[in-house]
C-alpha cells in the first residue's frame, strides 16, 4: 500500500488545501493529512478544531485520515513508516521555501523521505489561510475560499461585530 503524508498548519483549511487532498487521494492508496501543533505560530483555531474541520470536509473520501503531530516532520514520518510527503505549490514564490524544507527533511531522514509536489489549481493559486482570516475580519464573502461552516467559525471569531 502506498501512503503519503500531507502536513500543514491548516489554520484554517481552505478549498486550496482540499484540492490538494482530493488529488493526492487519487494518486495514493492512503493520505494522512496531519495538522502541525506549531508552537512557533499562534493559530486562530486549536489543533482539535483544525483536525475536526478537516475530518468534516474529508468525511466522504475513504482513503484520507486526519491526524496531528508535533516536533519534526521527519520523526513523525519515521514513526509512521511513511516516506512520502505531499505539498502544494501555488506559485514560484513557494518553491524556495519548499525546496529547502524538502532537502532538510531528506537529510534528517537519512535520505529516506521524498516530497511530491502538486501544483495548486489555478483558481486557488492566490489563496492562503492568512488572506481568508483578513477577509473574515471585515465580514467579506468567503464562499469561494472555505466551506460555509468554516466561514461561520471565522466570522464568529474575527468578524467586525465581534471586535
Ligand atoms: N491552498 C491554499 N493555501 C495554501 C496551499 C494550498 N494548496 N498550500 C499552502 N498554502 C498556504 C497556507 O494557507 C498557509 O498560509 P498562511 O501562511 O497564510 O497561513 C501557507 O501556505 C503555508 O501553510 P502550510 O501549507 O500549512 O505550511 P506551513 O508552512 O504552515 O507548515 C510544515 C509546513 C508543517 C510542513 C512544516 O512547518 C513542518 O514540517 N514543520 C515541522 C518541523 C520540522 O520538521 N521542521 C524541519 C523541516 S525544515
Amino acid at each position: 500500500m502506498k501512503s503519503a503524508i500531507y502536513p500543514g498548519t491548516f489554520d484554517p483549511m481552505t478549498y486550496g488545501h482540499l484540492d490538494i487532498i482530493k488529488r493526492a487521494a487519487n494518486i495514493f492508496d492512503e493520505v494522512i493529512v496531519s495538522v502541525l501543533d506549531n508552537k512557533e505560530k499562534t493559530p486562530l483555531f486549536s489543533v482539535d478544531e483544525r483536525v475536526k474541520i478537516l475530518r468534516d470536509v474529508t468525511a466522504d473520501i475513504p482513503n484520507v485520515k486526519i491526524e496531528s503531530f508535533g516536533g519534526l516532520l521527519s520523526d513523525y514520518c519515521s514513526e509512521k513508516n511513511i516516506f512520502v510527503v505531499v505539498r502544494g505549490l501555488r506559485a514560484v514564490t513557494d518553491f524556495e521555501y519548499e525546496l529547502q524544507m524538502s532537502q532538510m527533511n531528506r537529510k534528517l531522514s537519512n535520505n529516506k523521505l521524498d516530497t511530491v509536489y502538486l501544483n495548486t489549481s489555478l483558481k486557488y493559486s492566490y489563496l492562503s489561510s492568512s488572506s481568508v482570516k483578513q477577509i473574515a475580519q471585515f465580514n467579506g464573502d468567503l464562499s469561494d475560499f472555505v466551506p460555509d461552516f468554516v466561514a461561520e467559525m471565522l466570522i464568529e471569531r474575527l468578524g467586525k461585530k465581534n471586535q
